[in-house]
């Protein structure tokens, strides 16, 4: 059995989840009929809103559930873009950062290349942190123009964690609606939606130990950005469809417990990281942490190893039974460097040489002295088997 390393990417299955899936899947009954059976399922639903609204600071009202992270971030900037140009053709600069996921920047730039938006990308500072000087002149240069603002809370790969509402205040002073994709953040950082200032978050329900397939877009009643999709009108009319409850339930008790015990992991998560970071600089003292200096999620560890090129650095950690990511998109099998560290100021080579280590539930001691004793095998190799 393989060492588990690449919590972010996604997370095992709690027993909890798992316990209210199977149980919500012997319910019968649409939760919009109005027989008993419907009511039952309707009641479901609803106790799982009220979980995952407590666990994220949320009023129940705006939880809208969907599959999670791709479509709650599709959903709100293209939503809420063409909410604002409806009102205000001119209305039609988006803010966001070259460091976001792929869910975002896309979105981002297809409204750029096939609605007319005006993309601008805030700078970051050497740390990884967001430039907020560099907002606050971009939100002053278009003012009126900006339709939205969208920062991701915690980025996946480098752990870095933005500074929410810092990023809110500024978008105030012309009342932009800010958006944050809080895929990395729910379950690993305190967040409160209510006092964040945010106008829509976007959570994934796999990143916290339910099922792939199931979160939600947290939506501030004020807002009304426009449907993707349109049919029965389930969810605020924001999500139409049959309502999911085994998975709503199925998330609702995964957040819930991953939320009790946040306090106790932040701190046992982060004292691993601390030892896996330090062994690492010991071990190659060659290698850079990417956010070194930047505040940082606890259960995420990143590197760049000079010299060697990333797919090589996992196939051979891999075949030592460690299982960790580069935290780039894989396409077509080939990694590719990663944007996040191009958009930080990495070199190409060093972009394409990195390293995520991330924690979970599952992680002890011993997973990251496996990880510590792979690394010192593989990391000779990895060097020699990349070209000059
Ligand atoms: C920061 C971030 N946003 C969005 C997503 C996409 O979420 P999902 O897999 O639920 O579509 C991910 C998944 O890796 C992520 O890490």
């Amino acid at each position: 059995m393989s060492v588990f390393l690449d919590h972010a990417s996604t997370t095992a299955l709690r027993s909890c989840a798992k316990e209210a899936l199977s149980d919500a899947l012997d319910f019968v009954g649409n939760p919009s009929s109005v027989h008993s059976q419907g009511r039952a399922t309707r009641e479901l639903l609803e106790e799982s809103r009220d979980k995952v609204a407590k666990a994220c600071g949320a009023n129940r009202s705006e939880i809208i559930f969907n599959s999670g992270g791709t479509e709650g971030n599709n959903h709100a900037i293209k939503g809420i873009f063409w909410d604002r140009v409806k009102k205000d053709p001119d209305c039609k600069v988006i803010i966001s950062s070259r460091t976001e996921h792929h869910a975002v920047i896309d979105p981002v730039q297809w409204l750029g290349g096939n609605q007319n938006a005006e993309v601008v990308f805030v700078e970051h500072l050497a740390n990884g942190m967001i430039d907020l000087n560099s907002l606050r002149s971009l939100v002053k240069k278009h003012g009126q123009r900006v339709a939205l603002i969208s920062l991701m809370w915690v980025n996946n790969e480098t752990g870095v964690i933005s500074d929410i509402p810092a990023i809110t205040e500024i978008a105030s002073e012309f009342d932009i609606p800010v958006h944050s994709d809080a895929v990395a953040a729910f379950g690993h950082i305190p967040i409160d939606f209510q006092s964040s200032g945010l106008t829509a978050m976007t959570l994934s329900g796999h990143k916290v130990g339910a099922p792939i397939g199931v979160g939600a877009l947290v939506v501030a009643r004020s807002a009304k950005p426009i449907s993707l999709v349109h049919g029965g009108g389930q969810e605020r009319s924001l999500r139409s469809g049959t309502m999911n409850y085994p998975l709503a339930a199925s998330f609702a008790a995964a957040a819930k417990e991953a939320i009790a015990e946040l306090d106790h992991e932040v701190a046992r998560l982060g004292a691993l990281k601390d030892q896996l970071e330090a062994a690492v600089m010991e071990a190659v003292p060659s290698a850079i942490i990417t956010a070194q200096g930047a505040n940082r999620a606890a259960y995420n560890a990143h590197f760049v190893f000079p010299g060697t090129q990333s797919d090589a650095m996992l196939f051979l950690l891999d075949q030592k039974g460690v299982c960790v990511s580069a935290g780039s998109a894989c396409q077509a099998g080939v990694l590719g460097p990663s944007h996040v560290l191009l958009g930080m100021g990495f070199s190409h080579s060093e972009a394409s040489a990195c390293v995520r280590v991330t924690l979970g539930k599952t992680s002890t001691l011993q997973d990251v002295q496996v990880f510590l004793t792979a690394l010192e095998q593989v990391h000779p190799v990895a060097l020699q088997a990349t070209p000059a």
